[in-house]
């Protein structure tokens, strides 16, 4: 595999695209979010890996005020006109890492991860984040791809996924998240599933994915084994269904 880019150097070409794919701009997890996030209109919200700000948007029609951050400026950017296309005046936008935040304890009622935290170089030390700026009676709402528990449909999806964006570091399982958020005395409420179809070349020009690695893809789907098939329904033109939840996290009582 071609040299591990960065996130910068992953997300920053390809934000224009991020804000109009409509698998992120109008994903069937966001409106269950929304409802997971027991918005009542008095909440400050933290968006972390806000990317175009998708997240960080809608939540911004309930909330008082909404944080969207993410280290890459470029997405951050598209965040800003589409919040200004939309007459949204009540959000802000931080330049950072989820692993090390410029904000204060306990200065979110929620914060919400969408999408991004399969990309994080470091998820406990990002937890342990979130779990510092949230309130304690505080929600943590997050969406990502989610492995299968079985080993073999988990490697195969964790192994197409770094061909295809080198940047890309676990898939983590909803176990893993189980433990993970029990570090920092969590508890995970699991809430939701799905599989959405994606369209292989959309989703290798979206990623620009190199040539190499598009080959490498394109074996792997076809030398995929039928319980790997049928998992992710593949069929012969590399097109996929991506495992997605959503879960939620609350402090232990
Ligand atoms: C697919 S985009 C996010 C989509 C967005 N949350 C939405 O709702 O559509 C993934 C984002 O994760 C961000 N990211 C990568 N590493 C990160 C980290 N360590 N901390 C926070 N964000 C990170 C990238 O910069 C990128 O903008």
């Amino acid at each position: 595999m071609g040299v591990k880019r960065s996130v910068e150097q992953q997300f920053g070409p390809v934000a224009e695209e991020y804000a109009t794919f409509n698998v992120h701009a109008a994903g069937p997890d966001l409106a269950p979010m929304l409802a997971a996030g027991e918005m009542t209109g008095n909440e400050q919200v933290l968006d972390i890996g806000s990317g175009p700000g998708h997240t960080a948007l809608l939540f911004a029609t309930k909330a008082q005020r909404v944080v969207a951050s993410d280290p890459t400026q470029a997405m951050l950017d598209q965040g800003k006109r589409l919040a200004q296309e939309r007459g949204l005046d009540n959000v802000m936008f931080e330049c950072t890492s989820a692993e090390k935040m410029p904000f204060a304890d306990a200065a979110f009622d929620r914060v919400t991860s969408r999408q991004s935290a399969h990309h994080y170089a470091d998820v406990p030390a990002a937890l342990r984040e979130v779990a510092r700026v949230l309130a304690p009676t505080g929600r943590f709402v997050l969406v990502d791809t989610f492995s299968p528990e079985d080993d073999e449909l988990d490697a195969f999806l964790n192994r197409i996924e770094l061909f295809r964006d080198s940047s890309h570091v676990r898939d983590y399982r909803v176990s893993d998240w189980r433990d993970m958020f029990a570090e920092v005395d969590f508890e995970l409420t699991d809430v939701a599933a799905w599989d959405i179809p994606l369209n292989f070349e959309d989703w290798v020009r979206r990623s620009r994915t190199p040539e190499e690695e598009v080959a490498m893809l394109r074996a792997s789907f076809a030398s995929a084994s039928s319980r790997v098939r049928e998992r992710f329904a593949v069929d012969d033109k590399g097109n996929w269904s991506v495992p997605v939840g959503l879960v939620v996290g609350t402090r232990k009582a």
